[in-house]
């Protein structure tokens, strides 16, 4: 499928998708949405309500760009406490021509960029002291595991683009994967969505949303 790079509204680069008029991030600001949807309101919020705790488990759908797991990284080895181990999954990895294309943006440190795309897939990798990585070529529909996770990044291409993905048996298969107290989050807001993570039998919040986007979501499991 043809990829274009394209620049969003707070000058950081994302991947449109011209064949499916998607991009991998919002329009408004690809940095801005994935500071303040996943690091913020996600590993943000995590931290400060469970900072005793000397590891953490994230799930990411969708490694993409590695945009997320990349400012994970960071922020975790920043911190210098826990150590994070981030599972993501990703059935069309990209290659080198589209990847280095963020090397040199702010968010990316260049080497750990580079040594998180060239990790084994299927692999833990250290991507840091305090960030090991496992970076699956699958799909979220095929993914088995016996880990549960703390923080689930829900980053799926939007319900318009992948509907199934923001089924009730998606919603379902997250609540299974999260830890006790665990916590989902995603930059998509609809009413089917929350409903279907409230009958999954998770808290659900909307918040406020990154720039574009009114509301977002965040779930708990609290029982
Ligand atoms: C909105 S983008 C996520 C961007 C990514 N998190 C980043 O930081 O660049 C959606 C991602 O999900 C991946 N994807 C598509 N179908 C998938 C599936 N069935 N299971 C898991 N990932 C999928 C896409 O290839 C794409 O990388």
């Amino acid at each position: 499928m043809k990829i274009e790079i394209i620049t969003t509204g707070d000058s950081s680069k994302t991947l449109h998708l011209p064949a499916l008029n998607e991009q991998y991030h919002s329009k408004h600001g690809a940095l801005t949405e994935a500071n303040h949807v996943y690091i913020q309101k996600g590993l943000e919020h995590l931290i400060e309500s469970d900072s005793k705790s000397p590891s953490l488990t994230v799930f990411e759908l969708g490694f993409g760009t590695g945009m997320n797991a990349m400012l994970t990284a960071v922020k975790m080895t920043e911190r210098g406490h826990e150590v994070c181990n981030y599972v993501t999954v990703e059935p069309h990895l990209l290659s080198s021509a589209h990847y280095t294309v963020f090397e040199n943006e702010s968010w990316a440190s260049p080497e750990l960029y580079l040594t998180m795309h060239q990790a084994a897939v299927g692999e833990w990798t250290a991507i840091t002291p305090f960030f090991n990585l496992l970076k699956l070529d699958t799909t979220f529909e095929s993914f088995t595991t016996d880990l549960r996770f703390d923080l689930i990044y829900y980053d799926a291409f939007g319900p318009r683009v992948q509907p199934e993905l923001w089924e009730p048996w998606a919603l379902e298969k997250c609540a299974g994967l999260l830890s006790e107290h665990g916590t989902w989050v995603s930059y998509c807001a609809k009413g089917t969505v929350r409903r279907g993570l409230e009958a999954a039998g998770l808290s659900v919040e909307r918040l406020p949303g990154p720039p574009g986007k009114r509301e977002m979501l965040r779930a708990e499991k609290t029982k």
